[in-house]
């Protein structure tokens, strides 16, 4: 008997120190835990460490090898500088990858590919949601449309999909706040792909 009337205190004990506490925690309930401050400074924070500008922002020759040129951040491949000639049977053979000098655009068995422009002008990101950022980097949708073709190397989306979605909110919010750069990226000349292994 005594041990039941133990236990119902300790019952209403417990409850009211639960009500106390939702009143007190009302305020904090209010300011959310990640602020948009706090996603951009993330965001930027892995832009940099990750190193999305190595392939899509241009980059100036200097004497201490080339840098990446600020005023053209993570704006893609310059579509105003000529490709120029490259070794098409090279890159064809399904044995070799080839680099633009500035690390902007790729060929090799998949094709050529142009790093895309990823500033907030409407010849990058402008337009997009966060839906269609989510979809190229979670499931190599290009465009980050269902339906369209899938992403291709250098563009390592297969690793990114392995980014936390805070994360990749962050990096998100941060695109929208970098200057934007008008910048038409060319299309992707894709090579077909290779015929399905015969079933046996
Ligand atoms: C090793 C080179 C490389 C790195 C590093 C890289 N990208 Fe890319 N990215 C590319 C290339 C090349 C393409 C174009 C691929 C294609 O056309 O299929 C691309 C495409 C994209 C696209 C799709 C654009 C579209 O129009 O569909 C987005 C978004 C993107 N990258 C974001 C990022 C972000 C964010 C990072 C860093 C977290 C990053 N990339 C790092 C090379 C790279």
């Amino acid at each position: 008997m005594k041990k039941t009337i133990y236990i119902i205190a300790s019952c209403i004990i417990a409850t009211v120190v639960a009500c106390t506490n939702t009143g007190t925690n009302k305020e904090s309930e209010q300011t959310p835990v990640t602020s948009v401050d706090s996603m951009i400074k993330r965001g930027g924070y892995l832009v940099a460490t990750i190193g999305c500008g190595d392939c899509h922002t241009p980059k100036k020759m200097t004497d201490r090898g080339p840098v990446p040129d600020m005023d053209r951040f993570l704006s893609g491949y310059n579509a105003s500088t000529p490709l120029g000639e490259y070794d098409t049977t090279l890159a064809n053979s399904g044995r070799w990858a080839l680099f633009y000098g500035d690390l902007t655009a790729a060929a090799g068995p998949w094709g050529l590919t142009f790093a895309s422009n990823l500033t907030p002008d409407p010849t990058g990101l402008g337009n997009w949601t966060y839906d269609n950022f989510r979809k190229v980097m979670k499931e190599g949708k290009y465009k980050g449309i269902d339906n369209s073709r899938p992403i291709m190397p250098p563009m390592p989306w297969q690793n990114f999909a392995n980014l936390s979605e805070d994360d990749l909110k962050s990096i998100f919010e941060y695109l929208k706040t970098i200057k934007p750069v008008n910048n038409l990226v060319p299309q992707a000349h894709l090579n077909p792909p290779p015929p399905a292994p015969k079933q046996s």
